[in-house]
């Protein structure tokens, strides 16, 4: 019988994929159901498409996914509780559109998370309660965002202290991209060791893992794994794809690969790379306790028209049609 990427690391990490309610019926319901056995919902349990109005809560998407996931016996994986990117304006704001004050958003941050996390409590196993809030450049470790704005630093340690009071079974996660860079890494590294510090309730640290042919090497993926893990947090891989395209700013060095075709070069290079990643992913047994594809398929990624747009890119192990790629094949032998 052909392997599954389940089975196969059943005792390594779960293997989980982001998924829409599009992806819940038809053959991409079968590949999840045959693959996979954690699943994330992709947008459907972020603030602006939950919660769109302050009294009004859009749970359908997020009711069908849940339901997907307890039908199925696929545990569901939250994503995500505070991020300043999709995020509603009417948070923010008044209802003269003044800007509310920093007793204000903490109350509705800690009512937001409630509302979410007590509707799904016992049925989601861990929470990216706190998304993205570390920027790539610069020195502060904070990004300028609407909550750091208003509230100040500590809006983070609150979301994880909410977030365990509700829910103290859940696993709470601290994630974020670009991770491997060494200035960004060693910035999540104070603001996580901050909070452990503090004894705030995290567990866990998410590398979203949005990587390339051409990144990262095997040297900073290690890195960043082992500093996270030496403040006793668990590792999870929650967004992966390798894009075909070098990231933008590499772009200019490399040549130019925005044909949307998908060469035999590609397919080598990414068929090592996936190799080289779970290679390395397997070393960590016990730390790296999750692996999530983001999105099914090369039939849809969300890279298709990002960041360039009107190029589809070919970043995952299944291909247009759902089956496995050559880089699939490098993943699951390896005993
Ligand atoms: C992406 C979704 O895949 C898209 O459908 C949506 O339009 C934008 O967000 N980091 C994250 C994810 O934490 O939530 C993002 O998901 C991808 C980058």
């Amino acid at each position: 019988a052909q392997k599954t990427l389940k089975d196969v690391y059943k005792d390594y990490f779960s293997i989980g994929v982001a998924v829409a309610p599009r992806n819940l019926s038809g053959p991409e319901a079968e590949l999840i159901k045959q693959q996979f056995n954690s699943i994330t919902p992709e947008n459907a349990m972020k603030m602006g498409p939950v919660h769109p109005e302050e009294n009004r809560y859009n749970w359908q998407d997020a009711d069908a996914i849940v339901e997907f996931g307890q039908k199925n016996g696929i545990m569901v994986r939250g994503h995500t509780l505070c991020w300043h990117s999709q995020a509603p304006r009417w948070f923010f704001t008044d209802t003269e559109g003044k800007q509310v004050s920093r007793e204000q958003l903490l109350a509705r941050l800690k009512q937001h998370i409630t509302d979410v996390m007590s509707r799904y409590k016992g049925k989601i196993y861990a929470w990216d309660v706190v998304n993205e809030a570390v920027p790539d450049t610069g020195k502060s470790i904070y990004r300028q965002s609407k909550f750091y704005e208003i509230i100040g630093e500590d809006y983070i340690e609150k979301a994880f202290e909410f977030a365990h009071e509700i829910d103290p079974s859940a696993k709470l996660f601290y994630n974020d991209y670009n991770t491997e860079s060494a200035a960004k890494r060693e910035k999540i590294y104070q603001l996580v060791k901050k909070l452990k510090d503090k004894k705030v309730p995290i567990h866990g640290v998410g590398l979203q893992g949005h990587w390339s042919i051409y990144e990262p090497t095997q040297q900073q993926l290690e890195k960043s794994i082992e500093q996270f893990a030496s403040l006793g947090l668990q590792v999870q891989i929650t967004e992966l794809d390798v894009s075909v395209y070098p990231k933008e700013h590499e772009r200019r060095q490399k040549k130019d690969t925005d044909q949307s075709v998908y060469t035999e070069e590609m397919i080598q290079k990414q068929s090592a790379h996936y190799k080289m990643l779970f290679d390395t992913f397997r070393k960590y047994k016990g730390t790296v306790t999750g692996v999530t594809f983001w999105n099914v398929s090369d039939k849809s990624s969300w890279l298709d028209n990002f960041p360039v747009a009107g190029r589809k890119d070919y970043p995952l192990l299944f291909d247009q049609n759902y089956k496995p790629k050559k880089a699939f094949k490098g993943v699951v032998d390896f005993k």
